[in-house]
């Protein structure tokens, strides 16, 4: 038996198209404020945050996130291109995300792939570009209601995952990956994964990543340091159940995450 690392839960905000400058920096500042708060109080924070705002206003989020250290906090783009530079109009690059002082992404997010076609090549080489430049990729996974219904749900999030990391040749390059799982059935429909069903999934990825361990000349057991978060529909009432399953290290909230007391009440759900 391998002991159980202590991962440190990760709630993350992916904040969508949503916000403008001043009402994502206000939304920041007021979510830091109460993390602060607790801090002060009786109870440390026993998780990390993160924001995902939109590119528009990922430098002036990461400024102001930048030396908060009441926990730590990772901000981040909610996409970006696997090339450097380029004819790319609309598109942002590694370089480009970390010179507004962001140090993660998204990538693969049901929204991505479904709304906007994007394919499990690209998501692939996406998730190897930010790996190469330092950055956290998160590598989103989730089957659709139809793919649940026919009993595909491991088979499409494994095909996911392994497509996902198939640029990333070496252990230590894994170690860096975050993975969320969020069902697209659950997203933005207010009908949330059971606990039960969530961890199935997330107990499902981890077997997973530790055959990718091995494959890649690490060990099995490298799989208990990878944060898998679940997404889809976390709200404050619902979070503390989901994160009390064994692999599930986090949350990734949508729209939750656009209303500070409602974020912060994820945070403490997640104690
Ligand atoms: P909701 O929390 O709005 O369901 O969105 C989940 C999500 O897509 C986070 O990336």
């Amino acid at each position: 038996m391998t002991e159980p690392v202590n991962r440190t839960p990760l709630i993350a905000g992916n904040w969508k198209m949503n916000t403008t400058l001043e009402s994502g920096v206000a939304l920041a500042k007021n979510i830091l404020e109460g993390v602060a708060a607790i801090d002060a109080g009786f109870s440390t924070p026993g998780w990390e945050i993160a924001f995902y705002p939109p590119a528009t206003s990922l430098a002036l989020v990461a400024d102001l996130c930048a030396g908060f250290d009441a926990c730590d906090v990772l901000v981040g783009a909610q996409n970006m291109h696997a090339e450097d530079s380029g004819a790319f109009t609309g598109e942002i690059s590694a370089e480009m995300v970390l010179s507004c002082g962001a140090g993660s992404v998204l990538l693969g997010h049901s929204e991505r792939r479904h709304v906007f076609n994007e394919t499990d090549a690209e998501i692939g080489a996406k998730v190897k570009a930010a790996v190469d430049a330092a950055i956290t990729p998160v590598l989103c996974v989730g089957e659709k209601l139809e793919e649940r219904d026919a009993d595909k749900t491991m088979e499409v999030v494994a095909h996911q995952l392994e497509a996902g990391i198939e640029g990333l040749t070496e252990a230590e390059q894994l170690k860096t990956v975050i993975v969320a799982y969020e069902p697209v059935w659950a997203i933005g429909t207010g009908r949330t994964a059971s606990p039960a069903q969530a961890q199935e999934v997330h107990g499902f990825l981890r077997k997973e990543l530790g055959k990718a361990f091995e494959k890649r000349g690490g060990k099995a057991e490298d799989r208990e340091t990878i944060r898998i978060l679940y997404g889809g529909s976390v709200k404050p009432d619902n979070a503390s159940e989901l994160l009390g399953e064994t692999d599930i290290d986090g949350a990734l909230v949508g729209g939750a995450s656009l209303d500070a007391q409602s974020f912060l009440g994820i945070c403490e759900g997640s104690n």
